[in-house]
């Protein structure tokens, strides 16, 4: 994948050049391409005042830096504890077998990237699923496979 550093510099450019910049710049890196590329963090180092190896140390230290290509659609299993109690095992196994990858990867056509997530603040809808911004509760196996089902039959566009 090529990554267009000019939107690199341009956010740069936007944030600033210094150190105390290193978590706003990556933020907004995240927020344009999805993910934080190793081309991009090599730029902001030649055109700013830190290193690529404080760049990584950043990136690498914060949850929230994705350091991988991030697919078209994210769907988020939620592994909180009400989430838990309430099957999602079950419901990741449902959306593994569903997409064909396992925890935490990436389709092939990057198309969707499957990860488990800690609460995310709807415990009272457990088991939860997000895709995108928009979230899926009260699921068993089923209702989860079949939120890919009617994406990818163009339903419930889920951004
Ligand atoms: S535990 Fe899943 S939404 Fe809170």
């Amino acid at each position: 994948m090529t990554i267009d550093l000019a939107r690199v510099d341009a956010i740069v450019a936007r944030v600033g050049k210094d150190a105390s910049k290193a978590i706003p710049i990556l933020q907004a890196v995240q927020e344009e391409l999805r993910y934080v590329p190793l081309e991009a963090i090599e730029r902001i180092a030649a055109t700013t005042e830190m290193t690529e190896s404080q760049l990584f140390g950043v990136a690498t230290f914060y949850a929230q830096f994705r350091l991988k290509p991030v697919g078209e659609r994210l769907v988020r299993v939620c592994h909180g504890t009400a989430c838990h109690v309430g099957g999602a095992v079950g419901i990741s196994e449902a959306m593994e077998a569903r997409l064909g990858v396992k925890d935490g990867e990436n389709t092939p056509d990057l198309r969707y990237t499957l990860e488990s997530v800690a609460c995310v603040g709807c415990c009272s809808l457990a088991p939860v699923v997000m895709v995108d911004k928009r979230t899926f509760g009260k699921l068993d196996r089923k209702k989860a496979a079949q939120i890919i089902d009617d994406l990818e039959a163009g339903k419930g566009g889920a951004r």
